[in-house]
């Protein structure tokens, strides 16, 4: 990131990586995800998961990446093979971006649908009649869908050809202060609402027989992924650091992305408790019956882009941040120019989003048990891979970088009691607690 004020390059530093962490994982899966697994429990066990696990590698990649000056593949392969780092991590990382990449496009476009017709709406440009605004009226058309990935995906490609510091960069430093006040402001609105008693209820109240092994796996899995962990771009990003340190930066990001989830469970479970027809835990049923449901509502349409536009914001972040990781690996190995890379990267995304697009449309009746097929990649890469490859990441930096060099890294500025304590906790945290709670999870998913 260019040289400046510290500050100055503190608040940018942060600004784009809670533009990649804030996405849809926090606005759509995290409210999903809690309602799937009881409520307040689950969401007590997910903030520690934030602090035991998140926590301490998002302040290990970062460190891997600052350290390195390089993005995942060429950071994993810069330490000591011999210590049991594996390259094989970074080079899955980078091919796991580009699926989810593909995923995230279509899902993305949906929202993006939403947002075109709330707002065309909202303008009387268009009717809203309640056959369009339903999910089940993307799916049916593959061209529609594909129409909207690709548009997703071109205006991806259109900002990071840019760089970090005129696309990125430029990107967050409106989106995000925009994407804060609609936010709040949706979340005024839907407190209003008659069912906001039982939401906070319902996310608070912690009942614990509802939650199972299985959903330590899930929890895993989403605070991984919220997080944008085990993919490689926090190290990427990591990379651009010049005058930030790691810890306050890990903590700072973790933070504000635990408050954008928590508040988004606040924003959606008042209008989804005051539907009776959307059931708590179905994400598919969150895009069909939420705009049903705002349809029906004084104000709906203004609410309803609003909505949309902020969960569009998001999404449009994180796909940048998942893209620059595999941009910046290709121009790290292959020495491509950022335009070539951005196009052939786009390129491939478009041709593996096929899958998803397929899976979503003609395909869209196959069902695995009680899961549609793009819940089963959904589960597989957010569940399984995903933890796979943090144990992975985790492994490599607490061999690979010298006990030495972590500290001088994790210390930054100057050694304090408080900076020796946490270093002793994040030492402990990543070579025993990530894997160990990592393990677990994946022994609860099988299980
Ligand atoms: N963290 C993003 C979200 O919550 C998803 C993401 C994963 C973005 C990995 C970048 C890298 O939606």
């Amino acid at each position: 990131m260019k040289s400046s004020s510290p500050i100055a390059s503190q608040v940018r530093f942060f600004l784009v990586a809670i533009g990649s962490a804030g996405g849809l994982g926090n606005l759509w899966r995290f409210p999903a995800i809690v309602g799937l697994n009881g409520g307040g429990a689950f969401v007590l066990v997910y903030i520690f998961l934030v602090l035991v696990l998140g926590l301490p590698l998002i302040v290990g990649e970062l460190m891997l990446g600052k350290f390195t000056g390089k993005s995942v593949c060429g950071a994993l392969s810069a330490l000591p093979k011999n210590r049991g780092v594996h390259p094989w991590v970074g080079r899955a990382s980078v091919f796991f971006c580009a699926l989810v990449l593909a995923y995230y496009s279509v899902v993305s476009g949906w929202v993006l649908y939403f947002s075109i017709r709330f707002f065309l709406a909202l303008l009387n440009i268009q009717s809203a009649e309640p056959t369009s605004l339903g999910l089940s009226h993307v799916l049916q058309s593959s061209v529609l869908q594909a129409g909207l990935t690709i548009a997703h995906v071109f205006l991806i490609v259109f900002i990071v050809v840019k760089g970090v510091q005129k696309g990125l960069e430029r990107y967050v430093s409106w989106t995000i202060p925009l994407f804060a006040i609609l936010l709040l402001v949706l979340l005024q609105k839907s407190l209003a609402l008659p069912s906001a008693a039982s939401a906070l209820r319902f996310l608070f109240y912690p009942d614990f027989s509802k939650l199972s092994f299985h959903s330590l796996g899930q929890a895993v899995g989403q605070v991984l992924f919220t997080l944008s962990l085990g993919f490689g771009t926090m190290v990427t990003l990591g990379s651009y650091m010049n005058k930030d340190e790691v810890l306050p930066a890990g903590v700072r990001v973790t933070l504000v992305d635990t408050v954008i989830s928590i508040l988004s469970g606040l924003l959606i479970f008042p209008i989804v408790l005051s539907s009776s027809r959307i059931p708590v835990g179905d994400p598919g049923l969150l895009f069909e019956a939420m705009p049903q449901f705002l349809l029906q509502t004084s104000g709906g349409l203004l609410f309803g882009f609003g909505f949309f536009l902020c969960l569009y914001l998001a999404a449009v972040g994180a796909s940048i941040g998942l893209m620059e990781v595999i941009v910046a690996n290709s121009m790290d190995r292959r020495s491509v120019s950022r335009r070539t890379a951005s196009f052939f990267t786009g390129l491939i995304v478009l041709c593996l989003s096929l899958t998803p697009l397929i899976v979503t449309s003609i395909w869209s009746k196959v069902r695995w048990g009680q899961m549609s097929l793009l819940e089963v990649v959904d589960v597989v890469v957010i569940n399984f891979a995903l933890p796979l490859l943090a144990l992975g990441v985790s492994i490599s930096i607490s061999q690979g970088i010298s006990i030495k060099e972590q500290e001088k890294q994790f210390m930054g500025q100057g050694k304090t009691a408080e900076n020796e304590f946490m270093f002793k906790f994040w030492k402990l945290a990543l070579k025993f607690f990530v894997p160990g709670v990592i393990v677990l999870g994946l022994i609860g998913q099988v299980i």
